[in-house]
Parts: C-alpha cells; structure tokens; sequence
C-alpha cells in the first residue's frame, strides 16, 4: 500500500510478546503538511508508534505507508533513501558527545555525499533555523539541555526531511525552554514539513491547539482536529461529545 497521504495506516497491530499487542489495529490517516501531536499514558504506545514510522519496528499485522514508501515491501536497499527524508528527535537529544555542535550536524550531511561548501552552506543554515549560531565549536556537554535539543533538531532538519518525528522532544526541560522547543517545531512545520509529537506535556499541547491524537493501552481512542491534551470541547466550538 503507497498513498498520497504522509502516513497512512490500516488495521495496524504490533505485538511484542505473547502479551497485549503496543499497538491494535489502528488506522490513522495523516496528510502532508500537518502537526499532530501523539498524547496518551505512559506504555500506552506513542513511542512504537513513532518507531514504526521510521521502520525502526516492523508491523505484525496492518498495512503501512509512510512518505509515499509502503514499509511491508520496502526494499532493504531502499530503507537509508527512506530514513533521509525523516528527521528525529528524542528526549535525550543523542548528540555525539565528543563531537562540536558543527560537527554533530555536518555529521548527518555525510551519508548524502555532500561537498565541503554544501555542507558549510546546509549546517549554518540549520543553525540559523535553530538560533543556535553563537557555540557552534561547543562540545554537547558544554552547552544546556534546551541547546542541545535545538542542535538536535538542526541535526533532523539538516537534510530537508519530509517528516519530523519527535518522541518527548521536551521530557527534560523546564517549561519555559520547553515552550521554546516546541515553538521551534511550529516554525519548521509552518516551512513545509509534517510534524509529529509524542508527548505528557499538557500545556505545550494546549497552548498550539493543533490535531491531537490520544492512544490508551495500544489504541487509538480520541482524533481531535484542533485539540487539548485531555478530551475538553473548546470554546467556540460546537458540542458533540465523544
Ligand atoms: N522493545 C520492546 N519489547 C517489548 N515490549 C516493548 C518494547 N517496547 C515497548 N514495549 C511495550 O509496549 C508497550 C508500549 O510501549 P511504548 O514505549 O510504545 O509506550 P509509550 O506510550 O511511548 O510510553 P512512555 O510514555 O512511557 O514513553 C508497553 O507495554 C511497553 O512495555
Ligand atoms: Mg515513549
């Protein structure tokens, strides 16, 4: 299955175990361009979810597609071509500590055999998005956790992926540099690229209002278009409870 949507799921089951499936047939239909916010309790699957997205997890049942790619007939020769129009985040941002800020991104410009002033032209450019141009000869541990995040999504961004996958993008940062992160994120959707955020953090969710998609013990429970973190009908808007 391809299909002109980003991702486009039916009838997806991941089982790890003999135990409950992470996931039970789920359908979820996102388009290009949108930013949707993946909420729901801890285990309740948000992070396989994210995972077979990038084909970091296989379904065992269910079709998938994900960025014009079908993942259960993917080619394995494919699979690097596919990641690269993929950027992630995680919650532990995963720069490479012995490497410089510049480093870590032109890092992630290698794989595409881009030239010395490509890459020049590409890494300033991320950290321009960023608003990270001051440190760009600091070392991981030598800038704040809110820097290293940006530098982390100027790594995601730095080959113009289609989609942009961020589990718990803020799960170690005050709310302050949170909102930032998450502000940062608007931006990069607003430029074109479908964003997804798996998150607990209710007030970012609230604050943006975007399409907030809710998962409880491995199903999808709640769509909302324009949504909050727990189920409210918001002012303005017509009722119909569900
Ligand atoms: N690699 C794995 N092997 C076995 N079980 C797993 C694996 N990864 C996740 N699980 C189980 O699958 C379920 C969903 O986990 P998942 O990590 O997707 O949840 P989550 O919503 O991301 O939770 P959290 O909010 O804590 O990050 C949980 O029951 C978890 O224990
Ligand atoms: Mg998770």
């Amino acid at each position: 299955m391809t299909s002109g949507a980003m991702i486009e799921l039916k009838g997806v089951t991941v089982s790890y175990s003999a135990d409950a499936p992470a996931l039970k047939n789920a359908d979820l239909c996102i388009e290009r361009g949108e930013f949707v916010f993946i909420v729901g309790p801890t285990g309740a699957g948000k992070s396989t979810l994210l995972r077979l997205l990038y084909r970091g997890e296989k379904v065992t049942e269910g079709a998938i597609s994900v960025a014009g790619y079908d993942l259960n007939t993917i080619a394995n020769k494919d699979v690097p071509y596919f990641r690269r129009k993929i950027g992630i985040v995680f919650q532990d941002y995963g720069l490479l500590p012995n490497k410089t800020v510049w480093e870590n991104i032109a890092f992630a410009l290698r794989v595409t055999g881009a030239g010395r002033s490509e890459t020049r032209r590409k890494v300033q450019d991320a950290l321009e998005k960023v608003g990270m141009t001051h440190r760009p000869d600091a070392l991981p541990g030598e800038i704040s956790g809110g820097e290293q995040q940006r530098v982390a999504i100027a790594r995601a961004i730095v080959n113009e992926p289609d989609l942009m996958l961020a589990d718990e993008p803020t799960g170690n940062l005050d709310p302050d540099t949170s909102m930032g992160i998450v502000q940062l994120l608007k931006f990069i959707n607003e430029r074109g690229t479908t964003v997804l955020v798996a998150t607990h953090d209710a007030p970012i969710v609230d604050s943006l209002q975007k399409r907030v998609v809710a998962i409880v013990d491995g199903s999808i429970v709640r769509d909302d278009e324009r949504g909050l973190y727990r189920h409210q009908i918001l002012a303005g808007k017509k009722g119909g409870a569900n």
